[in-house]
């Protein structure tokens, strides 16, 4: 279903974007195991992708399950913005978000992420840029053209288009929508969300803590309840992000709040369950580690393992012996180093 219908029709519960985690591979696994009901990239600089930064765009490949789709772009740079937003709609994504909401210190230290936050007329500009660059690429089919980008990108982005396997004649406009945080040092949900709100966006994903509290203490959803109050009569949908543990709390909390979208990201970590009702067996999850390991080779084949490393020790949040298991798998570096850790675990576990 198109994006701007799901998203007006239904509450959806989707897959939160989580950089160096949500790659290809573990959509793609999250796709296959459990589906969301929309699913989004990790955050790439739009400065990055609109420069010539090749490499970003292996971060954007997606196939056509993981469809609704969001891109995500971070930065600072009204112009590239504008330039992303048109880039991200040739690869066919189905809604662009911004990112205002990262608080980690490589970002937010030169203005892009959370720090956009305290700069609302810089935030104001970016999002007016992904706006004229979603329309126009909508009316105007040179607009990718237009932006003369370097000649490699042009090859850069066919090749990404040939792997999400995107139909030329099926132009779809996509969403616009930001994701933020309740303010820097405090909540200032009362200033922030109606400055946001005043501009031509989809949705809004509010996370309910502050730039400071960076991923520490609880999400404050009563605070994500009032920014849904203060929405009321706008037209804009508000998503809420922080916490949920599984579907059945994030049902709970679409009623209990009144939003119209909840985002799950750290929980999906080595549980892509968690957007379904199934408990995994020990097993399953062992095959879905090893799954995961070989996905991950097959589309990057010349790649290390170390960046897997992270999702592997989530996948052993929760089973027997998880503490010798997580020392094994920090010093995985192939396939076969698995299938052996999988034999001696699940020979010494009543596997099921
Ligand atoms: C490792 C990691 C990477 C993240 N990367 C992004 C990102 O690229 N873009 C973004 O908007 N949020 C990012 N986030 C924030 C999450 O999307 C989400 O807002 C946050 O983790 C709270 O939700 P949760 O409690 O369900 O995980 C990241 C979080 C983590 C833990």
């Amino acid at each position: 279903m198109d994006l701007r219908q799901l998203i007006n029709q239904q509450p959806v519960i989707g897959l939160s974007p989580m950089d160096g985690i949500t790659d290809e591979p573990f959509r793609l696994i999250q796709t296959e195991i459990a589906q969301p009901d929309v699913i989004f990239t990790e955050f790439v600089s739009a400065e990055g992708i609109s420069r010539g930064g090749f490499k970003l765009y292996d971060q954007l490949l997606y196939k056509p399950q993981e469809r609704p789709i969001i891109g995500q772009l971070f930065g600072k740079d009204p112009q590239s913005f504008y330039a992303g937003a048109i880039i991200l709609a040739e690869l066919g994504f189905d809604g662009i978000d911004i990112n205002m909401g990262c608080p980690a210190k490589t970002v937010t230290a030169n203005g892009s992420g959370a720090a956009l936050i305290e700069n609302p007329q810089l935030a104001s500009e970016i999002i007016k840029s992904v706006a004229n660059g979603i329309n126009d690429w909508h009316t105007d089919k040179n607009a990718l053209k237009k932006l003369k980008l370097k000649s490699k990108l042009d090859q850069v982005i066919l090749r990404n288009q040939k792997y999400s396997q995107l139909k030329i004649s099926s132009k779809i406009k996509p969403t616009l929508s930001v994701k933020t945080r309740l303010g820097i040092n405090e909540s200032i949900i009362d200033q922030w969300i109606p400055h946001l709100l005043k501009h031509p966006i989809d949705f809004l994903t509010i996370h309910g803590r502050t730039l400071k509290q960076g991923y520490a203490g609880q999400a404050d959803w009563q605070q994500i309840g009032r920014v849904v109050r203060l929405a009321k009569g706008s037209g804009i949908k508000i998503w809420g992000n922080g916490d949920v543990q599984n579907r059945t709390q994030a049902q709970d909390y679409l009623k209990e709040f009144g939003v119209d979208g909840i985002l799950i990201g750290r929980s999906a970590m080595g549980n892509p369950w968690v957007f379904s009702d199934h408990l995994p067996t020990v097993s399953e999850k062992y095959r879905c580690l090893l799954y995961h390991a070989q996905i991950y080779q097959a589309t990057f084949p010349l790649r290390r393992f170390d960046s897997l490393r992270k999702n592997f020790l989530s996948y052993a949040v929760g089973l027997p012996n998880a503490k010798q298991l997580r020392q094994k798998l920090v010093h995985i570096n192939n396939i076969s180093d698995i299938i052996d850790i999988e034999t001696d675990f699940l020979s010494s576990t009543d596997s099921q």
